[in-house]
């Protein structure tokens, strides 16, 4: 592949408006044919190479399930397993992996690591979480909402927590497909608007707004969505974060004053009890089995396209 015909997926707003509505069409036609075991397998002989330098249930076997049903391998790694552990230059294994597979996944801490790593890539990287943003979660999650209700313009969607990479990742992609985002984070927690690339993404038809009470965001909301209290990388703040997000619990009264249809998502691992009540999660308007499984078929539709562009 040329390097001029390299696309990355580092941040949501790495792709356009049309080219998520390709995608989550794909990811129907591929989810179709999975559960009709039907063979899909358009990455023949192709390899994606993973990098963990953060634990991953989900993110690690949808993409390692989703590669070997696309046709190809996958190869992985952790930092700690590699020489990545050992201080060898970003830019180094960027140069050796990428002259060895065909894509590349990495979950890494800072968003400016995951760059660097891009910048000497002769293949696609897909972020697969960073400290900042974790663009597959909201490609998948927006695609789940869509399995259920329908176009997502115009919608409102709640974010009750903290305004950490989720949060980030859903402000772009609500300024990209023309939904609103509430954004409830508690005082110190606010999403950082750089980050969130608030005015510079999209269409100009999504509008992001800020509340400091969780009930009033999600008054009228189509969805409410959380995640955990502590990310990857901010243990040490597990004790200051417990008390400033004591009153961020997704509940049954939060969920009453949503819409009647409102969904419910989480992307996991869940803290029943801390950012969600067990009767939330488990409840009725719950997407979260369906969201984690959705992954699989978003990311398939991902790679295909990061490597084969549309298929008619
Ligand atoms: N939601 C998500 O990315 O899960 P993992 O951390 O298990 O990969
Ligand atoms: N915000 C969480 C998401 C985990 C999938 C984290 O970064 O740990």
């Amino acid at each position: 592949m040329s390097a001029a015909a390299i696309r990355h997926y580092l941040q949501f707003s790495d792709l356009r408006a049309d080219e998520y509505a390709y995608l989550f069409e794909r990811a129907a036609l591929i989810k179709r044919k999975f559960k009709a075991y039907e063979k899909h397998r358009t990455l023949h002989d192709r390899t994606l190479a993973m990098i963990f330098e953060k634990a991953s249930t989900r993110t690690r076997v949808s993409f390692e399930a989703g590669m070997y049903q696309l046709g190809g391998s996958v190869v992985h790694l952790t930092s700690q397993g590699s020489q990545l552990g050992r201080s060898e230059p970003i830019e180094d294994t960027a140069r050796v992996i990428s002259r060895m597979t065909d894509i590349i996944m990495i979950r890494t801490f800072e968003q400016r690591r995951l760059e660097r790593f891009a910048e000497y890539s002769r293949v696609p990287v897909i972020n697969g979480l960073t400290n900042e943003y974790h663009p597959c979660q909201i490609l998948t999650d927006i695609f789940t909402f869509i399995e259920h209700r329908g176009d997502i313009r115009g919608r409102i969607v709640a974010w009750i927590g903290d305004g950490n990479n989720m949060a980030n990742t859903w402000a772009q992609a609500a300024m990209l497909l023309g939904f609103t985002l509430r954004v409830c984070t508690p005082h110190g927690y606010e999403l950082d608007r750089e980050l969130a690339a608030i005015g510079r993404v999209g269409s100009g038809s999504g509008q992001w707004e800020m509340f400091d009470d969780p009930m009033k965001a999600c008054a009228g909301a189509d969805l409410v969505t959380t995640d955990v209290w502590t990310s990857m990388g901010y243990e040490a703040e597990k004790q200051a974060r417990e008390q400033a997000f004591a009153n961020w619990c997704v509940d049954a009264r939060m969920m009453a004053v949503a819409k009647p249809d409102a969904l419910f998502m989480h992307c996991l691992p869940a803290h029943r009890g801390e950012e969600v009540a067990a009767e939330v999660i488990d409840g009725p308007q719950s997407v979260v089995w369906d969201e984690a499984e959705n992954r699989m078929h978003a990311q398939k539709a991902l790679l295909e396209y990061l490597l084969l562009g549309r298929i008619a």
